[in-house]
């Protein structure tokens, strides 16, 4: 670990039946060993709590906390994370560990951070069992406080859904056809929190027992069942696993859009990749190998986004269990033979030399806006068209955002909008007062909105906003939609601009008239030919501009450049085409980060006079030559404290791991 410059280690994460092998008595002696050894050798821990997957003899003793699928199936033990959130015994057990835990290893010189669980809701996202149809009811009785209001949320006189009593109301287990939306809608809302209350419960006595330790749980990207604006508050460093898939061109777009992800959610907390694979994973298809360069690639482009942090699931390649076949930063065979191990010792090199960035964030005058809730309504089934997908919606704007290296935060749509010059609204379906608001007064004070088709449509009871569509956002966008016209699957829609160009929409089109919008671009044929397909309107102080068919990628850019080129959002860096850039600022000074995602080398544009960390080169031209997939991370010249503080901050290798993270910890928390 020295070697590779690790300077922080994830440890116990899946450890339970070690930890208790029998009900109530706690082993931790071999843990000890592990902590010391990791500190005699300057290395940090993120302890885990060990609790994601029960042992044996807890599932003996409580059988009725295993889950239970829609369809009434119960998944056994014998694989991981088979607990239901709701249940009283897990949830028990498992804080009782986490006391157990912080009671012993407060005061280890080796803790820096508690790891909660793990990725919560992986492979059990929602429980149906009774246990979690009492939990569900208590959770509804909050929420709605009595009964009638339960029946007017949900719509209960549609198909004789009227509940008489409590009692009768369950999840929206397997049903002869579509469950009740609205019931759907909160049981994912339901589902979100029961799992939170799981991790809060350790949290608890984490706090209490080992208080000023920061505490995280490891999230998952872009992940569905988890309102991730909620859980991240409950954080005091957030952390993500990601695995894109090194076959898939657009991983770098992926992945880019996790780290921006995450710098979001930490508002301003560190955050770091806490999961990653070095080479294969062992769980798609075909389990591509990562291609040289390729994983120093990914990880640098995470600290670009703001991780602090760069980790790898895992350590050592085991000789057994589901996951042998998933690479490590230790091999089976000998480390020296691994190019992966080479790359791994290379990358701890790379990192040491970053400090100065840490800490540092990433200006962004553009917001895309993400809510859960409406992700959950949105992709629920029974619309007009069942090909209508939150994240594809997102990765539409996303893609001319990161092509032309313009940074943009992910914000939820209630949050405080004044700081970005551009918000993008993909497919925002479900819409709050607060939320509707908010958008109404950001353009009135002189933002610009580009909201997409399909939005404003239903209140947070999943319920129609009548008056037309769409109800909260005619006035703003000056038009009515007066029909949806979706489209099969491979078919086009002709869009034409204004100046007689042409471009083209899929998925998804309107039927639109503008009360007051101009026309930018209009259908081309069909029923909606000289029909609106995209238009502009002044509001206030603002522009809102609307899209009412999914634009085809070069029509996409070229409406969303006329949006930041009116709106005066600068790219960060203009250059060759495949070379991603991102600046972060830190304290220590302004760093422009350059990754070549394509396969040959490229001459990029630099501040002449700026110092390349990673080769420690003061840059005496305006360019400089990225190698295919390779990476320079500039210190801009005059932006922050000389070179030689710089070099004198960087970390050799071999004293990794020797304060930074846990003065970080101590700091933040
Ligand atoms: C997840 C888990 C790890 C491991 C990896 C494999 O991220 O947290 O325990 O299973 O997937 O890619």
């Amino acid at each position: 670990m020295r070697e590779a410059g690790v300077n922080l280690v994830s440890v116990g994460i899946f450890s339970w039946s070690r930890l208790e092998p029998v009900p109530g008595r706690y082993d931790f002696e071999w843990l000890d060993r592990v902590l010391d050894l990791l500190h005699g050798g300057g290395i940090a821990a993120d302890l885990a709590t060990g609790t994601a997957s029960p042992p044996p003899w807890l599932v003996h003793q409580h059988p009725e906390l295993l889950p239970m699928l829609a369809d009434g199936v119960r998944l056994h033990h014998g694989a991981r994370q088979h607990y239901c959130p709701s249940s009283p015994a897990y949830r028990d057990a498992a804080a009782r560990l986490a006391e157990a835990m912080a009671t012993h290893y407060h005061d280890h010189p080796a803790l820096v951070m508690w790891h909660v669980g793990n990725e919560y809701g992986c492979h059990v996202p929602a429980c149906y069992c009774d246990v979690s149809a009492a939990d569900f009811r208590s959770w509804l009785q909050r929420r709605y406080q009595s009964i009638e209001e339960l029946n007017r949320a949900w719509g209960t006189d549609f198909w004789s859904q009227r509940y008489s009593d409590w009692a009768e109301v369950i999840p929206p287990r397997r049903t002869p056809t579509w469950p009740n939306p609205t019931q759907s809608l909160d049981f994912q809302r339901f589902s979100s929190d029961a799992l939170l209350e799981c991790y809060e419960a350790e949290r608890r006595e984490l706090a209490e027992h080992a208080p000023g330790v920061p505490i995280t749980t490891n999230f998952m990207s872009f992940f569905k069942p988890l309102d991730y604006w909620k859980w991240s508050q409950r954080e005091d460093v957030v952390s993500n696993d990601a695995y894109p898939d090194p076959d898939d061109p657009e991983s770098g777009l992926i992945a880019a859009m996790n780290g921006d992800l995450m710098r979001s959610l930490a508002r301003g907390r560190p955050w770091v990749l806490m999961e990653q694979t070095p080479n294969r994973v062992n769980w798609r298809p075909v389990n591509a190998a990562k291609p040289p360069g390729l994983m120093r690639l990914w990880s640098l482009q995470q600290v670009a986004r703001g991780a602090d942090g760069i980790l790898f699931f895992q350590w050592r390649q085991s000789r057994a269990g589901a996951e042998k076949w998933h690479s490590a930063m230790v091999p089976h065979g000998a480390p020296e033979h691994s190019r992966a191990w080479q790359e791994v010792k290379a990358l701890g090199a790379d990192l040491g030399k970053l400090d100065a960035v840490c800490g540092g964030g990433v200006d962004a005058q553009v917001a895309i806006l993400l809510d859960w809730e409406s992700w959950w309504a949105l992709e629920l089934p029974s619309k007009p068209s069942g090909e209508l997908r939150q994240l594809d919606q997102v990765r539409a704007y996303y893609r001319h955002l990161f092509d032309a290296n313009v940074a943009a935060d992910f914000a939820h749509p209630t949050s405080d909008l004044t700081p970005y010059k551009v918000v993008l609204a993909p497919n925002l379906y479900l819409v709050g007062e607060a939320a509707a608001g908010n958008l109404d007064q950001y353009v009135k004070a002189g933002g610009t909105l580009v909201m997409s088709f399909f939005s404003g449509i239903v209140d947070p009871d999943d319920h129609v906003r009548l008056g037309g569509y769409p109800a909260p956002f005619k006035e703003l966008l000056g038009l009515r939609v007066e029909d949806f016209l979706p489209l099969a699957p491979g078919r086009q829609i002709a869009v034409e601009f204004a100046d007689g160009s042409q471009g083209g929409g899929d998925l998804w089109s309107e039927l639109v008239t503008p009360h007051g919008a101009e026309e930018i671009a209009t259908f081309g044929s069909g029923e909606l030919a000289a029909r609106p397909a995209v238009t502009r309107q002044h509001y206030g102080e603002g522009t809102a501009y609307y899209l009412a068919t999914r634009l085809d990628p070069p029509s996409m850019s070229r409406v969303l450049s006329e949006v930041l080129a009116r709106a005066e959002v600068a790219p960060t860096w203009s250059g060759p085409a495949g070379v991603e850039a991102v600046r972060r600022d830190s304290p220590q000074g302004r760093f422009l980060f350059l990754l070549n995602h394509g396969e040959e080398e490229v001459e990029a544009p630099v501040p002449a006079g700026g110092l390349e960390l990673l080769s420690g080169e003061r840059l005496a031209s305006s360019s400089i030559t990225l190698a295919a997939r390779g990476v320079a991370i500039v210190l801009e010249p005059g932006s922050g404290p000389s070179a030689e503080a710089v070099e004198a901050a960087r970390v050799p290798a071999e004293h990794a791991g020797e304060g930074s993270l846990a003065e970080a910890g101590e700091r933040d928390a």
